[in-house]
């Protein structure tokens, strides 16, 4: 969603921004802009569409002079997407120029309150009112200022302020919000792809923090405006992690880093036969607390979470529910001090998801993520963290995030079994070879990638596609589902291929595709039963199985056949022919892949 870069230094600004700007695309935008400060006038420019055409009208912000400057990529929420609402907004006297990320919940009371004492808007958005109460509020310093009209505004507010006295002020509640710190510079970011480029050395606000940045100094308060002393971080990614590095999408280059990914999320945690993650911090004996798990998310986070549930319940005996986020946020959920509640997040900021983890924290559950960003807002809220290693991720349909997402929930299932003394040494044992072999296996299903491009040109021009499988099959349909439609805007949907009978198979006609997942051994007869089933009907069926399965072969009109592993583990290799048929077919249709219509990569809002 919007994207907040600011920036102070001796440097020309605007350069910078539409750089930092550049590296925020992913998130998500419709119109984007730059507000810089020059001998005491902000200029505005701004437009509707690509960041392309910000640099095209301001010849990559050479025309648009000064040293200190705030841009910002707007995702719409209150108002079109046109030139006017485009961020940032500039005060009516032109003292401030705000740039917000989040949703000003309290918006049309202020905005009735200013209009009513003789404030003139330009635009639809709820950010403008931010503007004018800085105007308003504005005879005072602008820091007070600032904390004055922080103090009115309800909702989530990331805001980044420019004045026209040369200060610049970055405001946190409820969204990402990193500073970074350079050497005779200083920026702000919504994400630090957008820093990495310039400094690795960043701090991370807390809500209800605003900072003041000049060029040498950046300095933190609370929102009483006392200084808070914060620790700098250190950011382990580089810019080449952050950029397309050959690949013609994100998401291409995601997939294929995959094998790299889980070896960095898989290995460290394995020592002398092992599974080690002290970092989660329970001790054995909270471990044997835990009666329940409760497992949240959005998207296919939510869907790691299904593949996670059906690991655990095998492996622990735990009871575990698996609930999106927005529905658990607001059903009273039934949690108490022996649940143990897993947030997983790809981002860690996602608005739905640390709503849910606030409501259940509230109720005495104990909290943990599986998060890939660090520092983020779920990674600081919880009260135990396990990060995936997948490096930043830029596509906004995530690969790597949600494999790596599902290997944590796998080591966190055997070593809770083991803990719990539920898993005996041979299975243990066989279940971490096979563990430690899933970066190569993953290998060997992304070199089926000529032959999934093959298919995928066989299918792209189906309108809809049918998605089935049992058991773990079934929870990887419905990522595979989610891969495709979300990229190629074809209307995908997983069954549970036992549920067919009970009326999905009515929609089954000559020529219907559906994508039929068999890798689930021990229900493997039955899915041969649901596949003569749909062929009988006309169905032509692409079935996912393993290699070697000669029944499917025989059976299918098409097949991708990936390696053996352990039952339990399949999972992680059954998607990566899904995430390239999603990526074929989207790419025969011409589609924005990194860019799907309508989607952010991070979303802030709920
Ligand atoms: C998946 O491809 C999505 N774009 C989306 O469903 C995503 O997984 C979801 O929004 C959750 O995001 P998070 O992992 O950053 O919380």
């Amino acid at each position: 969603m919007c994207g907040i870069v600011g920036f102070t230094g001796s440097r020309q600004a605007a350069p910078i921004l539409l750089e930092g700007l550049k590296r925020l695309e992913y998130r998500g935008y419709d119109s984007a802009g730059v507000a810089v400060l020059d001998s005491g006038d902000i200029s505005v420019v701004k437009t509707r569409g690509m960041i392309k055409n910000l640099c095209e009208m301001t010849h990559d912000g050479a025309d648009v002079k000064g040293c200190i400057g705030v841009g910002h990529t707007r995702w719409a929420t209150h108002g079109v997407p046109n030139d006017v609402n485009a961020h940032p907004h500039l005060s009516n006297n032109g003292r401030f120029a705000v740039v917000h990320n989040g949703i000003i919940e309290n918006y049309a009371q202020l905005r009735e309150e200013l209009i009513s004492s003789g404030i003139k808007f330009k635009s639809d958005t709820d950010t403008e009112v931010v503007a004018h109460l800085l105007e308003y509020y504005g005879d005072e310093d602008a820091k007070v200022a600032v904390m004055k009209t922080a103090a009115r505004l309800k909702g989530s507010y990331v805001l980044g302020v420019l004045c026209n006295d040369g200060r610049l002020f970055a405001i946190r509640e409820s969204g990402p919000l990193i500073l970074g710190i350079g050497v005779g510079e200083n920026y702000f970011a919504s994400d630090v792809t957008a820093l990495i480029a310039h400094t690795k050395n960043v701090i991370y606000l807390d809500d209800g923090e605003f900072a003041e940045l000049t060029p040498d100094k950046i300095t933190v308060y609370d929102c009483t405006g006392s200084p808070v002393t914060k620790p700098v971080s250190r950011v382990v990614w580089d810019v080449e992690a952050a950029e397309k590095g050959g690949y013609e999408h994100f998401m291409l280059k995601e997939i294929m880093e995959q094998p790299r990914a889980l070896k960095a999320t898989i290995e460290p945690r394995i020592k002398d036969g092992r599974i080690v993650l002290e970092e989660l911090g329970l001790t054995d004996e909270e471990l044997r607390d835990v009666n329940k798990i409760v497992i949240t998310a959005c998207g296919s986070a939510s869907y790691a979470g299904q593949v996670g549930r059906y690991v655990i319940e095998e492996l622990c005996r735990i009871p575990t529910q698996v609930e999106v986020a927005s529905e658990l946020r607001y059903r009273g959920p039934i949690v108490d001090s022996h649940t143990l509640l897993i947030a997983v997040s790809q981002s860690g900021e996602t608005a739905d998801t640390i709503a849910a983890i606030r409501e259940c924290k509230e109720k005495g559950a104990r909290t943990m993520a599986i998060v890939n960003v660090v520092g983020s807002t779920i990674a600081k809220l919880v009260d135990h963290v396990v990060y995936t290693w997948a490096g930043p991720e830029v596509a906004v349909a995530t690969t790597k995030g949600y494999t790596t997402q599902v290997a944590i929930l796998d080591m966190l299932a055997i070593y809770l079994a083991d803990k719990l003394g539920r898993i005996d040494k041979e299975r243990y044992d066989q279940l971490l070879g096979d563990l430690q072999e899933i970066p190569s296996k993953i290998q060997r299903a992304i070199d089926l990638n000529t032959h999934v491009q093959y298919l995928a040109e066989r299918y792209y021009q189906n309108r809809a596609i049918y998605f089935i499988g049992r058991n773990l099959d079934y929870a990887s349909c419905m990522e595979g589902s989610l891969k495709l439609k979300e990229i190629s805007y074809i209307f995908a949907e997983a069954y549970p291929a036992g549920e067919l009978k009970h009326g999905t198979i009515a929609l089954i006609e000559s020529g219907s595709p559906v994508v039929a997942l068999a890798c689930y051994e021990r229900l493997f007869d039955k899915m041969v039963s649901n596949i003569e089933e749909i062929k009988a009907r006309g169905a032509k069926v692409l079935a996912v199985a393993l290699e070697g399965d000669k029944r499917i072969v025989s059976q299918a009109d098409d097949f991708i056949l990936i390696p053996r592993s352990d039952p339990l583990l399949v999972p992680i290799a059954e998607i990566i022919p899904l995430q390239l048929f999603a990526y074929y077919v989207a790419k025969a249709n011409g589609c924005d892949i990194d860019k799907p219509k309508n989607l952010a990569k991070s979303v802030t809002v709920e």
